[in-house]
């Protein structure tokens, strides 16, 4: 019984830091997988201590565990522990400091090459790898191996954070890895062991009415929802960045202006070098 209790607080706590407490769902089925993911955050401050080699081949077992579209695979990963390459990547991916501090990177990739060797090597043209959808399911497939790898990360008491700023310089960073044409670096991933000084809490989120609806797409009252989930994170970002912004500020700064893009507005003729066509 008091283990229940026990665990009734805990859950109800991994829910509140979620959404804040006035706009938590009522606490559901609950075990630890849920429990770790509720708890999850990004680390922006590492310790020098290196991934061990078994961990890291346990975080791509998880990763190669995702769902893959057709289980034709599209993806690949790169893992760049040296420093004077963690430095180039850094500084092309807006100079962000985690990426050196971090002991391993991972380079996730949208990666078609080898089923287009493999087309080669049979002798048949895979025409299907030239359309846009074949990058969308290369960048999926990616995303979804990367988050595994998060989450097996995140378990066995690593930190991570992803960085989409690797997106910034695609070409420069296709020469830097070495990839053969039709593989592309969708996102770095920094790995390691959190800082002892990080505190970070958990990020609030938007409450789930505003992004989960049944049945039909409903935009209720989004107004009212934006408002109280500007105070939260607010106040989060004011205990834990030192700069108080809400929601809807971050949306403006983000996405109002093409040069917060830092480049990514090139994109599409980035990934035609680099041997996506997007036709
Ligand atoms: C695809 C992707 C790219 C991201 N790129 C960066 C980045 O370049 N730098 C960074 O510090 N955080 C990056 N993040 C982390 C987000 O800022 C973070 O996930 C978000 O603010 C929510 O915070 P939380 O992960 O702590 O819950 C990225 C996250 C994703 C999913």
């Amino acid at each position: 019984m008091a283990h229940d209790l026990i665990a009734t607080h805990d859950k109800q706590s991994a829910l509140n830091a979620r959404y804040g407490a006035d706009s938590v769902p009522t606490a559901g089925p609950w075990n630890a997988t849920i429990q770790l993911l509720l708890a999850h955050r990004s680390v922006r401050s590492y310790k020098p201590d290196k991934v061990p080699a078994k961990t890291f081949e346990t975080l791509i077992a998880a990763a190669q565990s995702a769902a893959t579209s057709s289980n034709m695979q599209t993806w690949s990963v790169i893992a760049v522990r040296d420093p004077g390459r963690k430095s180039r990547l850094a500084a092309l991916s807006s100079n962000q400091k985690h990426i050196e501090q971090c002991p391993l990177f991972l380079i996730w990739l949208a990666d078609i090459s080898r089923n287009d060797r493999l087309g080669q090597s049979e002798g048949v043209k895979l025409e299907t790898l030239a359309y846009h959808e074949a990058f969308l399911v290369a960048a999926v497939d990616a995303a979804l191996a990367a988050q595994n790898a998060v989450i097996a990360a995140e378990s066995l008491g690593l930190s991570t954070v992803y960085i989409g700023s690797l997106r910034n310089h695609p070409i420069e960073v296709a020469a830097e890895l070495n990839l053969p044409k039709g593989a592309m670096g969708m996102f770095g991933l920094c790995v390691g062991y959190a800082s002892d000084s990080i505190t970070t809490e958990v990020k609030p989120r938007l409450p789930q009415d505003a992004i989960a609806f049944s049945e039909q797409y409903s935009i209720g009252n989004e107004p009212e929802m934006r408002s109280r989930y500007d105070a939260k994170l607010a106040a989060f970002s004011k205990r834990n960045e030192m700069n108080a912004y809400t929601w809807t500020e971050r949306v403006i700064t983000r996405m109002a202006k093409t040069s917060s893009l830092g480049g990514r507005d090139q994109l599409v003729v980035a990934l035609q070098a680099v041997g996506f066509p997007l036709r």
